[in-house]
């Protein structure tokens, strides 16, 4: 978000309260943000409040003759890389998707011709009521993009849907809105992360000591760099990352079958699933009782997920993912040609590396080329791969455009 030029509009409901927080979730990634308060919002927090974290005076009136001289209201529209609404009220949904110009922030989302995102917040009984389900339906018929709102407890006391969804959300959420031309975009990734696990009888499983970590660190950057993030999902406990769509399975026979039943469309596939490899041959129907002093389990192999979506015909670009205690490069180099991939990361397990660790390295080979990304957090190393892929992407297009232009 370096250098993009955000205009937040901010409407009258208590969520306002964090909106300060949003800008500097903004200024953080590197972005430029002008606040837009309307008259109901200064109810809730003071324009002083955002200018400080801002940087810049808030705008608050369309009458505003000093404001309006130092950069007039048509000139903010056209400054703005994207609009955010958040808070956005039942009310201002109402103005907007009636096209009023009664106040500034609303004038200004006639005015621009960037992107406008609204984060609605408002009781569940108003967000339920059909005018505002009209309301956002017209919005998102003529392109506005409504993030949200989020279900939960509610300023009233009461539990619905209608939350704001939270600063570091909406952030991420619109950095991938400014992506819209990045890398990824017009893109479909599939993605697998987490452990299996494997039933043994209905109260124990075979599993291991997965996290998930990289794989929805995979999910967030690819949808980051504005792709469509589908993200099937073993048992762990961790948040979806916003915009992702997740899909919940259990053992290795769920996980591929949801992955097949998403693969259509896909143009990236990425195998982060530390998928069990053996399952028990029987689940027992019964709990197993203690009656011998050992017990053995008879395992047959699971599914591999990532060598059935490799050995399709259809199949998209396919990254694998090698966990190795040992010849890290020489073993993974082995799965890229067994498997028949076009690209895999590999990393050093064991000892406590990298299982449930924030950070990481990796080896990424693909056929012909060879990267290394340095330790770092997950989701700066899966920003990197994200890149490499897109670099591969790229570059297969161009190849089988050369070769159409020979042939
Ligand atoms: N994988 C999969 N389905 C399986 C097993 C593995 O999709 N049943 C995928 C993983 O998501 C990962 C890659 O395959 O991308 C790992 O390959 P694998 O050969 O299973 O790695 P290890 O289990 O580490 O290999 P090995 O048993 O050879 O040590």
């Amino acid at each position: 978000m370096q250098g993009k030029r955000i205009l937040l509009g901010v409407t009258g409901g208590i969520a306002a309260y964090k909106s300060p927080d949003l800008v500097r979730r903004l200024r953080e990634r590197g972005a430029e943000v002008q606040v837009v308060m309307t008259a109901g919002a200064r109810e809730f927090v003071t324009p002083t409040t955002f200018q400080a974290v801002s940087g810049r005076t808030v705008r608050t009136d369309l009458w505003d003759a000093a404001a309006e001289a130092a950069m007039g209201h048509i000139e903010l529209a056209r400054w703005a890389d994207a609009v955010l609404i958040a808070p956005a009220s039942a009310d201002f949904l109402a103005r907007l998707a009636t096209g009023r110009a009664d106040d500034l922030l609303a004038t200004l989302c006639l005015a621009t011709e960037a992107p406008i995102a609204v984060a609605p917040a408002m009781n569940h009984v108003m967000w339920a009521n059909a005018a505002t389900r009209a309301n956002v339906a017209q919005l998102a018929a003529r392109g506005v993009v409504v993030l949200g709102p989020a279900s939960g407890d509610q300023a009233c006391g009461e539990t619905g849907e209608g939350r704001m969804l939270e600063p570091l959300e909406l952030a991420e959420e619109l950095q991938a809105l400014l992506a819209a031309g990045g890398e990824l975009a017009g893109r479909r990734v599939l993605v697998t992360a987490g452990p299996t696990r494997e039933r043994l009888d209905p109260v124990r499983f075979i599993s291991n000591r997965s996290s998930g970590k990289m794989g929805f660190a995979v999910a967030q950057a690819a949808r980051a760099a504005g792709a469509e993030v589908v993200l099937v999902s073993g048992p762990v406990s961790l948040p979806t990352p916003p915009g992702v769509r997740r899909i919940d399975v259990e053992s290795a026979a769920d996980m591929l079958a949801a992955v097949l039943k998403e693969l259509a469309g896909t143009q990236v596939f990425i195998s982060t699933a530390a998928v069990a490899d053996y399952r028990p041959l029987r689940a027992a129907a019964q709990k197993i009782k203690k009656t011998s002093d050992t017990l053995e389990i008879s395992m047959e192999r699971t599914p591999d997920v990532l060598a059935t979506v490799a050995a399709r015909p259809d199949r998209p670009f396919v990254v694998g993912f090698a966990a190795e205690t040992e010849s890290v490069e020489q073993n993974a180099r082995t799965k890229l040609m067994k498997k028949n991939l076009d690209m895999i990361a590999a990393n050093e397990v064991g000892d406590d590396k990298a299982f449930d660790s924030e950070e990481n390295q990796l080896i990424v080979l693909a056929r012909g080329a060879r990267y290394e990304l340095g330790r770092a957090g997950k989701l700066a190393l899966a920003r990197g791969l994200v890149a490499l892929i897109a670099r591969e992407l790229a570059a297969r297009a161009d190849r089988s455009q050369r070769g159409t232009a020979l042939g």
